[in-house]
């Protein structure tokens, strides 16, 4: 008995030499940095230089009209107004104040990158940048204009766009117009798109990410955000009902509107997240003033989930990644000047 138990003794008291330390194992390769996710968004397109000098000059024109107040009847309001290019395309208020100071009843949304989703306005109801943009110039509380000939009368008004159409719409008798004005207006905006450090996390550039944002993206997805903000715009891809979950208060109907179908009562797309640390106040009405809370909703209502505080400052870390540059060539150009008759403002 003695004997077993200093046999033990000496084996645990160390009596022979410990073993040499284990050379340091030569560290394994890092394996190459990649991007995660990138089947999921990917980045922005490129945005493809004019093909012609007919496109170069649409998308000049475009820019113009965009900036041009005469295009309301005060002619104190543009789409730049409501749409501030300097503002990330957007006026950071709830409702944006139209032609005397009327309101209606949704937050304008930014038109950057807007012409990448799959239709425009919070409910779909217009295809494409084209189309939407006739809307605003004779909405009576927006930009208020009466008629679609009282736009082509101020647009032939003045002189210099003769020219300007005539090189943007070359070989149409009727160049000068309100409809041509809407394709210049979205070939302009089809050329804001802001490509920022996600883009180039999604390129290869793995060190384009903090950590902390890449930390970030990895939230984001893992609870369940890009289930509806996916793509390269990180939505804008579909409708989906705000609520899906936990019903959501509104008296939008949303995309019922459109349809008719009972089944889209509450549905809106799906917003772009694209700058969106720059676009608030968020959701369709303007009535989330911060990006948290924004975050914390989307949670509860659209996946059941009350996300901690630590994951909502995860995900809007991530989401200020996807702030990018708003496109230098997108500032107001000089606008040409009023001719001799051009119609006067009218505040009524
Ligand atoms: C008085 C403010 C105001 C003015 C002026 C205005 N908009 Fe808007 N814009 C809005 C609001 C509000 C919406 C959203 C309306 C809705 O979804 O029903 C919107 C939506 C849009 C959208 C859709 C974006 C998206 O993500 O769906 C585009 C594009 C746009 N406007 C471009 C323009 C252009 C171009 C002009 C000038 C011709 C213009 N807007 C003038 C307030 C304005
Ligand atoms: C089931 C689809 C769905 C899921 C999942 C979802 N969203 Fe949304 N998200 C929407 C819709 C629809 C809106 C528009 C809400 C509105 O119109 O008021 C929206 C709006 C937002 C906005 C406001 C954008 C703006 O410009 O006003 C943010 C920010 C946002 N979502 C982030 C997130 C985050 C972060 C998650 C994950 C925690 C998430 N979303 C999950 C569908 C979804």
């Amino acid at each position: 008995m003695q004997t077993i138990l200093m046999v033990v003794l000496a084996a645990c008291s160390g009596g022979e030499a410990p073993p040499p330390p284990a050379p340091e194992p030569a560290p394994a390769p890092a394996p190459p940095a990649e991007p995660k996710y990138v089947q999921m968004f990917g980045a922005l397109p490129a945005v493809a230089p004019p093909a012609d000098e007919a496109a170069k000059s649409k998308i000049s024109l475009g820019q113009a009209l965009y900036y041009d107040g005469r295009l309301s009847k005060n002619q104190d309001i543009s789409c730049n107004s409501c749409h501030q290019l300097d503002h990330f395309g957007v006026d950071g208020q709830p409702t944006s104040p139209g032609h005397k100071g009327q309101r209606g009843g949704r937050n304008s949304p930014t038109t950057l990158n807007a012409s990448l989703h799959i239709a425009q306005f919070w409910d779909g109801r217009a295809p494409d940048v084209e189309a939407q943009a006739k809307g605003p110039v004779t909405n009576p509380i927006e930009m208020a204009m009466k008629d679609d000939a009282a736009v082509d009368a101020m647009l032939r008004s003045i002189p210099g766009y003769e020219p300007m159409f005539q090189a943007a719409f070359p070989g149409d008798a009727k160049a000068v117009s309100f409809a041509n004005a809407a394709l210049a207006i979205g070939a302009f905006e089809r050329t804001l798109v802001t490509p920022g450090p996600f883009d180039a996390y999604m390129a290869g550039d793995v060190s384009a990410l903090t950590e902390a944002q890449q930390k970030g993206l990895d939230t984001f997805v893992a609870s369940g955000c890009s289930t509806c903000h996916t793509g390269p715009t990180v939505g804008g891809t579909m409708y989906q009902k705000l609520g899906l979950v936990v019903p959501y208060e509104t008296a939008d109907e949303g995309r019922m509107a459109v349809t008719k179908n009972e089944a889209d009562k509450g549905f809106f797309k799906v917003p772009s997240l694209r700058n969106v640390a720059k676009t608030g106040p968020y959701f369709h009405d303007g009535s989330v003033p911060t990006l948290g809370e924004a975050i914390t909703k989307m949670g509860k209502h659209q996946l059941g989930k009350d996300l901690t505080p630590e994951e909502v400052a995860s995900i809007s870390t991530f989401l200020e990644a996807l702030t990018g540059e708003v496109p230098a060539t997108a500032a107001k150009p000089e606008l040409p000047p009023s001719g001799p008759k051009t119609p006067k403002p009218d505040p009524s």
